[in-house]
């Protein structure tokens, strides 16, 4: 007898689709979706709003540990989580430019993994969830029932993105710009000392490159029921 509800846990590079993939997946199972980057990304929001310095490290272990991160499902499914920090609605303000090129050496800084590792296992405890991140199978949720690695071409993923700021309105950022970019990120988010990127050895690698979010969606799908039908 199971003493909590399944998890899925997705973890992957920056752009590989996971939030949409994760929101689909948990709205087809009835399941609740955590956005884990978001609160790193609130997090550093609010360094950023404070004039806070990224490399004092004590300051910003003192935010982390005293800041309230609240994430309520968004209205539909093609919108992101609404994100709060410390009452404040930071949804639109943590997918800039400026808190997405500082994120990774906040995310690196092992007193803000630790408060908010602590804050995902809590909401965890019960299960039910389809969790994304970059630790969730290594570190969050070492036990959850299905674990992804989902991945795709650097050039795919810049491709999405751009994608992405355009619809918000953003235009001026190039395609190489954003490879660039991608690029950085992947090696300081899997070279960090704290909890990198990496693939768990018992999680399943899904490459998205050329896949409809509903392909990858009912590939997880399948791999949740197959699991589950094993018990
Ligand atoms: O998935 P995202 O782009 O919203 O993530 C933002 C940053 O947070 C990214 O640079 C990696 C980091 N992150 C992390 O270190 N651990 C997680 N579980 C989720 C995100």
């Amino acid at each position: 007898l199971r003493d909590r509800q399944p998890i899925i846990a997705i973890d992957g590079p920056a752009g590989a689709g996971k939030s949409t993939v994760a929101r689909q997946v948990a709205a087809k199972l009835g399941l609740v979706y955590l956005d884990t980057g978001a609160m790193y990304r609130a997090i550093t929001w609010l360094i950023l709003q404070e004039g806070i310095a990224l490399d004092d490290e004590c300051a910003i272990a003192e935010l982390a540990n005293r800041c309230v991160i609240e994430l309520a499902p968004s209205q539909d499914l093609q919108s992101p989580v609404q994100v709060s920090i410390n009452g404040r609605d930071v949804t639109q303000a943590i997918r800039s430019l400026e808190v997405t090129s500082q994120v990774s050496t906040v995310a690196a800084q092992t007193a803000v993994r630790q408060a908010l590792v602590k804050q995902q296992q809590n909401w965890g405890k019960k299960g039910g969830l389809v969790a994304e991140g970059r630790d969730i199978g290594t570190h969050v949720f070492p036990d959850a029932e299905v674990k992804i690695f989902l991945t795709a071409s650097v050039q795919e993923r810049a491709r999405r993105r751009l994608k992405d700021f355009k619809k918000q309105g953003q235009s001026t950022v190039s395609v190489e710009q954003l490879e660039k970019d991608i690029a950085e990120r992947d090696r300081k988010d899997s070279t960090r000392k704290v909890s990198p990127l990496k693939k768990a050895p018992d999680a399943i690698e899904v490459n998205t490159d050329g896949l409809s979010v509903n392909e990858v969606t009912e590939k997880i799908v399948g791999y949740y029921q197959q699991r589950l039908s094993r018990d």
